[in-house]
């Protein structure tokens, strides 16, 4: 497998995300939220990078295959989510691809009236984007590959991986 991030690039991308986070949420309370599974061990270390005091919660979205007649379905589960009410929210993911997800969690987000809704991801396919989302903290910009490790899997395999790996 070819390594596309080494754990030490992904360790001092992440601090500076943190950073930068920390700085623009400093005066206001603010919830992190993952998506799960894939933003896991992101969360895990970004949260430990903000410096801000926050709180965490999370969300679960699955896709399943469609069949001729019905097509590609995404799945949200949004039902152990502590109040958002009058917070900021930073909703976190490990991969912006199609935009279909992020999307769809923001509208769903928004119906908790939260104060606004912010996102962040690691990676981002930034050409195979359909939808108008625009990430507010992106980690690395990468090609139309399939990629592994540091939370993302094949199959429910290499998420336990410490580096980014492109999967042949
Ligand atoms: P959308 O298209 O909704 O997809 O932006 C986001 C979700 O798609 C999965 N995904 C990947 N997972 N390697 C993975 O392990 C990849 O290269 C990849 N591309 C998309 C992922 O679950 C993400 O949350």
């Amino acid at each position: 497998m070819q390594t596309l991030f080494t754990a030490r690039e992904i360790a001092e991308r992440v601090q500076r995300l943190g950073d930068e986070i920390s700085r623009d949420f400093q005066d206001s309370p603010l919830t992190v939220i993952g998506v799960l599974h894939g933003s896991v061990v992101f969360v895990a270390d970004l949260m430990r990078a903000i410096a801000t005091p926050h709180q965490l919660g999370f969300v679960t979205a699955s896709s399943y295959r469609g069949t001729a007649t019905a097509p590609e379905e995404l799945r949200l589960d949004l039902d152990s989510l502590p109040d958002l009410a009058g917070r900021n929210v930073l909703l976190v993911d490990d991969i912006l691809d199609t935009g279909r997800t992020l999307s769809a969690l923001t509208v769903r987000l928004a119906e908790c009236e939260p104060r606004a809704v912010r996102t962040a991801v690691l990676l981002w396919k930034k050409e195979r984007t359909e939808t108008v989302i625009m990430p507010d903290y992106v980690g690395f910009e990468i090609p139309n590959r399939f990629v592994v490790g540091y939370g993302l899997d094949f199959n429910g395999d290499y998420r336990h991986l410490p580096y980014i790996g492109v999967l042949d």
